[in-house]
């Protein structure tokens, strides 16, 4: 049975439309725990568009489950990682011009500034997580750089406009978890999970933790932010299963 992680940028991002300072993300993440979060995601990104450098300290002080970082590979970020110490550092690419995180990190391409940050932060406690496409090579590639855990990218699953195109998509999604469990990672994944296409995932053997965070918020809208929470979480513990 796979964990649930809350993604909160979007309580910041509604908060950056106004620059005031409602709604607080580190209510959110209060809130998401207390409604069976296993673990809580921000992104401080390089423009800091949403998340600032002020949540994430006070998330530090105040997540008691698992504060799961995500970043980029800049030095100002790794500096701040370093210095907050999340349990975990999602390292994940960033382009300033997009609007959210496209595809996944190319461990091939960026091997030695990869081997360097992840080493770095281990250095700090920091368990570190690469955001990745699920392609062999880039599992293969992650182990070489020292880092045991992975998030499999599920873009193109929830993208797919056909339901063959899905299936297939999840079936590479499946096979390359078992191999990447067969090599020694921990496997989570994410990116565009949704309510109805959630179910699919968490099923999949091995999965250890998926992390979700658009949809959570969107339905929070309507439902408020501890029931949307708590649907997430019964559809990730394989108790509920939600059709669109
Ligand atoms: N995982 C990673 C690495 C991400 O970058 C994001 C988006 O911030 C998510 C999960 C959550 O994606 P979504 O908001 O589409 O659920």
């Amino acid at each position: 049975m796979p964990l649930l992680g809350v993604n909160i940028d979007h309580i910041a991002t509604l908060r950056q439309a106004r620059r005031e300072e409602e709604p607080d993300p580190v209510l959110a993440a209060q809130i998401a725990e207390k409604a069976g979060a296993d673990s809580i995601v921000a992104h401080l990104r390089e423009d800091r568009r949403h998340i600032h450098d002020q949540d994430v300290k006070r998330l530090r002080r105040t997540i008691k489950k698992k504060f799961n970082l995500e970043m980029s590979l800049q030095k100002d970020i790794v500096r701040i990682a370093c210095q907050v110490k999340p349990d975990q550092a999602t390292l994940v690419p960033e382009r300033r011009e997009e609007i959210t995180t496209e595809g996944g990190l190319d461990v091939l391409k960026h091997f030695k500034r990869i081997k360097d940050v992840s080493a770095q932060l281990q250095a700090h406690q920091i368990e570190v997580s690469l955001f990745i496409d699920p392609v062999k090579k880039q599992l293969e590639q992650t182990k070489e750089a020292g880092v045991n855990v992975v998030e499999l990218h599920t873009g193109r699953y929830d993208r797919a406009s056909t339901v063959e195109k899905q299936k297939f998509y999840l079936q590479k999604i499946d096979d390359i978890t078992q191999y990447a469990i067969s090599i020694g990672l921990v496997v989570n994944a994410g990116h565009g999970l949704k309510y109805y296409n959630t179910y699919p995932i968490a099923r999949i053997k091995g999965m250890n933790e998926l992390n979700i965070g658009h949809s959570i918020i969107s339905q929070a809208v309507f439902v408020g932010l501890s029931g949307a929470v708590k649907d997430m979480r019964d559809i990730v513990h394989l108790k509920k299963r939600f059709s669109r």
